[in-house]
Formats: structure tokens, sequence, C-alpha cells
């Protein structure tokens, strides 16, 4: 352990700690931008400098190991003043079109600015230098009049997602992300998996499909349908319908991250096609199988899909497996499982499958 003195509190942090993480450890809260605990550190909006006894400049914390004996300041006047005067540079190169995106926390970029006292309206740029929605990507809005270059974006695409997709390009004010060698997101291999979205501090990258959608009632902790991974997420819900899904680092499995299908798979759920209630052939219902001499009576009459109970669709069910059975065989008939399911309704297919049936015929859709 390495012992030092921050804002005149005797402090004992791990060895290669940083002093912004052996500070936030104490529950000492320094401002932050570009440093998130997923990714690797990169030291470059310098809103958490420190003051360090015997040091001449400032330094910035989220990158600054601990070393035994450090004296350090957190909060001394010339460093919140240093912070103001960072957060005004990045004002006035950041500018709100005004779209509303509904998000239920201001985004961290916002946090700061106003703690800071900073007059939103009066020190953002007066007019945008980037195309708003400048990306065809279908979920990933991109407005860089937003951007203030921390390159969170870059580092959870390359080491979260393993996609390369963003770096940065050109100098001083007009440094910005770019998708491969300025193309288009999808042309430079993105996923769309919107971890760029989740780690974005400004709101610059943001969910296309919840722009407008307003701000959720509550946020309702869930697990993903899709897979057998199990990730977790918070669906935004406002008037009962889910507007967004968010990912959050209270998530055990997977933390921020989710791929396309978890972050942006979600219209099924009030979809006016999603099936709610069973559907089986009315002649299933009526009794008599109607004889097919044109293909194109299969589309009305004894053959539409029509609603019906559970029982009455499990029996049918149920008459259909015997009958194939008995007809040819159990290994004329296979089963497929489901990622939906419980571990247990898994367990009881297959014991369905290999015991009532008798064929080992089954598998899972996780494998494909
Ligand atoms: S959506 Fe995912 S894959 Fe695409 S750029 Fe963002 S982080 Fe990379
Ligand atoms: S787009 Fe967002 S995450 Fe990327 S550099 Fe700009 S502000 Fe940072
Ligand atoms: S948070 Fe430390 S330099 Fe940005």
């Amino acid at each position: 352990m390495v012992k030092l003195m921050i804002n005149g509190r005797a402090i004992e942090a791990k060895e290669g700690m940083t002093v912004l993480q052996a500070a936030q450890e104490a529950g000492i809260t320094i401002p932050t931008l570009c440093d998130h605990p997923d990714l690797e550190s990169f030291g470059g909006c310098r809103l958490c400098v420190v003051d360090v006894k015997g040091w001449r400049t400032p330094m910035a914390s989220c990158t600054l190991p601990v070393n035994e004996g450090m004296v350090v300041e957190t909060h001394s006047p010339a460093i919140e003043k240093s912070r103001k005067t960072i957060l005004e540079l990045f004002m006035s190169n950041y500018h709100d079109s005004g779209y509303e995106n509904g998000q239920k926390e201001e985004t961290q970029f916002m946090h700061w600015v106003k703690h800071y006292g900073l007059d939103v309206e009066k020190s953002m740029a007066a007019a945008p230098h980037y195309t708003v929605d400048s990306d065809a990507n279908p979920f990933v809005f991109v407005d860089l009049n937003k951007c203030i270059q921390c390159t969170r974006c870059v580092r959870a695409c390359a080491d979260i997602q393993g996609r390369f997709v963003w770096s940065m390009a050109e100098r001083g004010f007009n440094t910005h992300p770019v998708a491969g060698a300025d193309t288009d997101m999808l042309d430079a291999r993105c996923e769309s998996c919107g971890a760029c979205v989740a780690y974005c501090p400004t709101g610059a990258l943001d969910n296309k499909m919840s722009l407008g959608a307003g701000v959720p009632d509550k946020l309702v902790m869930t697990t993903c349908t899709y897979c057998g991974v199990g990730c977790q997420f918070e669906l935004n819900v406002k008037d009962g319908k889910v507007i967004r899904v968010t990912s959050t680092e209270k998530a055990p499995v997977n933390g921020n991250h989710l791929c396309v299908k978890g972050r942006y798979g979600y219209d099924f759920i009030h979809h006016p096609e999603r099936l709610v209630k069973p559907m089986v052939r009315r002649y299933l219902l009526e009794g008599k199988k109607p004889v097919v001499s044109d293909q194109s009576s299969v589309t009305s009459g004894p053959w539409d899909w029509v609603e019906t109970e559970w029982e009455k669709a499990l029996d049918i069910v149920a008459d259909k497996f015997a009958d194939t059975r008995t007809k040819f065989g159990a290994d004329s008939m296979g089963f497929l499982t489901s990622a939906k399911c419980l571990n247990e309704e898994n367990y009881l297919m297959n014991k369905l499958a290999r015991q009532v049936i008798g064929t080992n015929n089954i598998d899972h859709c996780a494998r494909l």
C-alpha cells in the first residue's frame, strides 16, 4: 500500500492505482470527462487536474500514479478556475441544435457545465459547424457539434467491441472522430452495437430510434431475451411502452456493453403484428382437412390463421405429435429449443424429445 495525503486526509491506496482512483475510493469526487473505469486512461480533457505539492504544474489525476508521501489538493481555487476555463473552451466549440433526446439524466458534460455555473445558451457556439445527423447508420445518431474530442468512442469501439471503427482526424479546433477512412460507420465495419453511444459523455453520439421519444417514467432492469449470454439492461418505460434500452454498469454479466439485438432490437415488444395468442389453421378447429387443389386456396377459408386458447392449441399439437410418431416413427421428428426459455424449460424440452417422443433430434437456437 502507498500512503499519501489528499485534501489534508491521510489515504492508503494500492500501488499502481491512479490518484483519481485513490480519491474515488476515499469518497472524493474529482470531475472527469475523458476517463471511464472500463477504458484505458487517456488524459486528454484535463478536467481531472489536481495540484501536487512541489510540482510546478497541475497534473491529470486519471493518469497520475499514486506515490509514497504525495500531497494532493483536488479542489483548490486555482484548480477550480482551471476546470471552469476548460469547460468554457469546450463550450466555445459545442453547439446544441435543440433536438430532444429524452434521456432521463443530463449528459456527464452538461452536468459539469452546469456545476461550474456556465450559461449553456450564452457559452455555446453560435452555429453548428458539422452536419447534424451526419451518418446513415440506422441506430446511431451522429452530431459532432457536441463532440469534445474525449476519444471515449474510439476506445470503446476498439477495446470493448473490437471493431476499430472510430479514429480522430485533423488537428486543434477541427479535431473530430471519423469512421474508417472518413466514410460511413457501416462502411467502416460498424456492427451497430451502440457501445460508442453508451460511452459518449456529451450526446454527440446518441440513439437514433429514441430521439423525440420523451423522458421515461421509470427504468426497469431486465434480462435480454435474445441469446444465452444473459445480458442485463434497463428498459426505459414511458406510459407503459418501452422507448429505449440503456446499458448499465450494474449488469453483472455485461456491464455497459450490449450487442445490436439487446440495445436496439426492442421494437417487437409493441409491434402491431406481434402474436400474443396462439393461432391455428381454421380447419384444425373445425376438424376436417380440406383438399388442396390449388396453392392460392391456402390463404383463405379453412386455411386461415385464427386465434384460439392455449388449451386447444396444445391439444392440437399433442394429437399431431402422436399421429406423426405412430405413422413415421420418432426420428421423423425434431425439436428446436430457445434461448428465450429458462434452463429448466430447456431441460424439460430435452426430456420431452428423448423420453416422451424417443428421438435425439434436439438442438438449441444459441448454437446457430
Ligand atoms: S456502434 Fe459499436 S461497432 Fe459501431 S462504431 Fe459504435 S462501438 Fe463501434
Ligand atoms: S463523439 Fe462523444 S465519445 Fe467520441 S470523442 Fe466526441 S464526445 Fe467523445
Ligand atoms: S478525465 Fe483525466 S484528463 Fe480527462
